[in-house]
C-alpha cells in the first residue's frame, strides 16, 4: 500500500513538473509568438485575424475580454489564440501579465492600443481642448507603451525575432501632421510616444532588438455605421492596412531599429 502511494505521488509530481502551465495551454512551443494590445476591435482585431491565418501563437489583450465578441470567436476556433485582460494604463496589471508569461518568449510585441479621437472631437480648436482627455491620451498612447516595453523587454529578448512594433501616427509628426489647429490631445501624445520609442531604441540597439514605430495610414475603424459610411472614401479598410503593415514587419532587420516607418511603402517618416 505504501509503495503504491509512493508510486502515485511520484507520478503526480512528475506530471506537475512536466505539464505545460495552464496559462500557456493554447500556445505551442517553438512557434512565433505575438502579443497584441487593443486586440478586440479595429486594427488590433485585424492583426489577430491575419496572424491567426499564419498559425502563430497570439496573446491577444483587451480591456474587457467578456465584451470582445469577435476576438473570443477567433480564440474559440484557434487554441493558439489566448485572450487576456489588459488596460495599458494599469501598471500592476502589466506586471501581473508579464509574470504570468515569464517563461514565454515573445517574438513581436505589437503595441496597438490607443486612444484615438472621434471625428467631431478631432476638429476642436484651442478653446475646445479637453484637459482630462489630454492626460488620458498621454497615459494610454505614450506612457502605456513605455511601461509595456520596459516590462516585456525580457520576453522579447528571449525570442527569435526580437521585435517591438508600436502603432504611432503621422498626426504626431511635426513634419507631416496637417498644418491645422486640430487633435491637440492626440497629436501631442503620439509625439511623446515617438520620443519615448526613439530614446528606447538606443537601448534596444545594444540588446540586438528591433524597435520600430509604424504609421498605419488613414484606416476606417469607426464603430458607428453612419460615421463608417461617411469616412469610406477618405480611408482604407483595416484588412488592407494590416496586410501592408505585415509586409513591412516581415521585412524588418536590426538596421531598422529606431525608425518610424510608413505602412505601405516603408518610407521613413520624419519626426
Ligand atoms: N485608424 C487610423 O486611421 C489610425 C491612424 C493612425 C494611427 N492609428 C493608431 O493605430 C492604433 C489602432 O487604431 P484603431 O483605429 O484600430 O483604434 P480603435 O478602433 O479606436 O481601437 C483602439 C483599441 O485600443 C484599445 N484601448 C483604448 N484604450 C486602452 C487602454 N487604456 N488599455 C488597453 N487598450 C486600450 C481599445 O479598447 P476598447 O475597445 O476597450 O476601447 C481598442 O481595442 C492606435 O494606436 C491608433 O492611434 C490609427
Amino acid at each position: 500500500m505504501n509503495r503504491r502511494l509512493a508510486l502515485l505521488t511520484a507520478v503526480f509530481s512528475i506530471a506537475a513538473f512536466t505539464a505545460p502551465a495552464a496559462v500557456n495551454a493554447g500556445l505551442e512551443a517553438g512557434k512565433t509568438t505575438v502579443l497584441v494590445t487593443g486586440a478586440n476591435r479595429g486594427i488590433g482585431l485585424e492583426y489577430v485575424n491575419q496572424l491567426t491565418a499564419r498559425g502563430w501563437n497570439i496573446i491577444a489583450t483587451a480591456r474587457k475580454p467578456a465584451d470582445a465578441v469577435e476576438l473570443n470567436a477567433i480564440a474559440a476556433k484557434n487554441p493558439q489564440v489566448v485572450v487576456e485582460a489588459l488596460d495599458v494604463t494599469d501598471h500592476a496589471g502589466i506586471d501581473a501579465l508579464a509574470a504570468k508569461y515569464k517563461d514565454q518568449p515573445i517574438d513581436i510585441l505589437l503595441l496597438n492600443a490607443g486612444l484615438t479621437p472621434s471625428y467631431p472631437s478631432a476638429m476642436k480648436q484651442l478653446a475646445g481642448v479637453d484637459f482630462d482627455k489630454a492626460r488620458e491620451s498621454f497615459e494610454v498612447n505614450a506612457i502605456g507603451p513605455l511601461k509595456m516595453i520596459q516590462t516585456f523587454m525580457p520576453h522579447v529578448s528571449a525570442s527569435t525575432k526580437k521585435q517591438i512594433v508600436v502603432l504611432s501616427s503621422k498626426a504626431g509628426s511635426f513634419a507631416e501632421s496637417p498644418k491645422l489647429p486640430m487633435m491637440y490631445e492626440y497629436r501631442a501624445s503620439k509625439a511623446a510616444l515617438d520620443m519615448y520609442m526613439y530614446t528606447a531604441a538606443f537601448e534596444t540597439a545594444r540588446k540586438g532588438l528591433t524597435l520600430v514605430l509604424l504609421s498605419p495610414g488613414q484606416v476606417n475603424t469607426q464603430q458607428d455605421p453612419k460615421m463608417r459610411e461617411m469616412m469610406r472614401n477618405m480611408t482604407i479598410e483595416a484588412s488592407e492596412s494590416v496586410g501592408k503593415q505585415l509586409k513591412v514587419i516581415d521585412s524588418l532587420t536590426t538596421a531598422d531599429n529606431g525608425k518610424f516607418l510608413n505602412f505601405e511603402d516603408r518610407r521613413e517618416i520624419p519626426w
